[in-house]
């Protein structure tokens, strides 16, 4: 994709100024059957959507930014490699400011309520981490688990929702997202066209594309979260997002500075935990029904 960014605004000429262009409806009227597979998908609770766009592929390809857009943020980090995202919705461009305005409805919460059994979801105005995402040749984002506690907003981060707008993305493209352990009972997503991806985000709901994407490909989406006021009843993760997979480390100087990162991380987690345990609220409760939790997880054989 090389096309020079694109802002231009909806016109009266544009086939898809009256039209929502996610399909609601569609969403509202299989919202209970789709909870119902969303409860029991392993190897966390999630649902992969088709066909949820109301409009084709141009869309994209006549105004997702390219890859020298200037409002674009690089991450620059080997867990993100050639990733761009854009958070500010006075940037985006006005179709997917219109796409991200809909998915953040009265409407679309409670049906996305239903859907994962989570009530009372909020999304984020500020989109943090969220918004346009832009993936490059070569591109991966290493397995992790999300942030649950959203400091600047006290919120906790119940929910992602991710609507892929590549046409017809094949496997062999890479850049496919891979959702907890795939030798195990895994599940590939690929990122077409109209796909929508939504899983409930805690400590244990790994994803991640780890297969680089290929030459002359860019994988193009928007990336909404939710959140609640209330923490999740569990304990569900830090402030922090977890990488799961690290690479290689090369160096002395790098081995040293990786294995203070891992004891600062062990450390932090052991007292994330105590937190929770001298919570008069939680307590011994909280940790009885963690304990049961992970005794069951561990017979489903997770
Ligand atoms: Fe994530």
């Amino acid at each position: 994709m090389t096309q020079a960014p694109v802002q231009s605004q909806i016109t009266a000429a544009d086939s898809s100024a009256d039209t929502e262009l996610f399909n609601l409806g569609k969403f509202k009227a299989n919202a209970d059957e789709w909870a119902a597979r969303y409860a029991v998908n392993k190897p966390f609770p999630h649902i992969v959507l088709d066909d949820m766009l109301q409009v084709g592929p141009e869309l994209a390809e006549e105004h997702f930014p390219g890859p020298d857009w200037p409002a674009w943020r690089s991450l620059g980090d080997s867990y993100q490699v050639k990733k761009f995202t854009c958070d500010d919705i006075t940037k985006i461009p006005e179709q997917f400011a219109r796409l991200i305005h809909e998915l953040s409805t009265p409407a679309f919460l409670r049906a996305l309520e239903k859907v994962t059994g989570i009530p009372k979801l909020l999304p984020d105005p500020y989109l943090a981490g969220g918004g346009l995402h832009l993936s490059g040749p070569g591109g991966i984002l290493a397995p992790h688990t999300d942030f649950h506690i959203y400091d600047a907003m006290d919120l906790y981060r119940r929910v992602n929702v991710l609507v892929y707008l590549n046409d017809g993305w094949d496997e062999s493209f890479g850049g496919c997202l891979e959702v907890g352990d795939r030798g195990k009972d895994g599940a590939l997503v690929v990122p077409d066209w109209g796909r929508v991806m939504i899983f409930t985000t805690d400590d244990k709901s790994v994803h991640g594309f780890p297969k680089p994407i290929v030459e002359g490909h860019w994988r193009r989406s928007v990336a909404l979260y939710y959140y609640t006021a209330l923490e999740a009843p569990g304990f569900s993760g830090d402030a922090s997002t977890h990488w799961r997979d690290h690479g290689t480390q090369r160096g002395a100087g790098r081995k040293l500075r990786f294995g203070l990162f891992k004891f600062f991380m062990q450390t932090s987690r052991a007292f994330s935990l105590l937190a929770h345990l001298s919570n008069p609220n939680q307590g011994m409760g909280w940790w009885k029904h963690r304990q049961q939790r992970i005794a069951e997880n561990a017979e489903e054989g997770r």
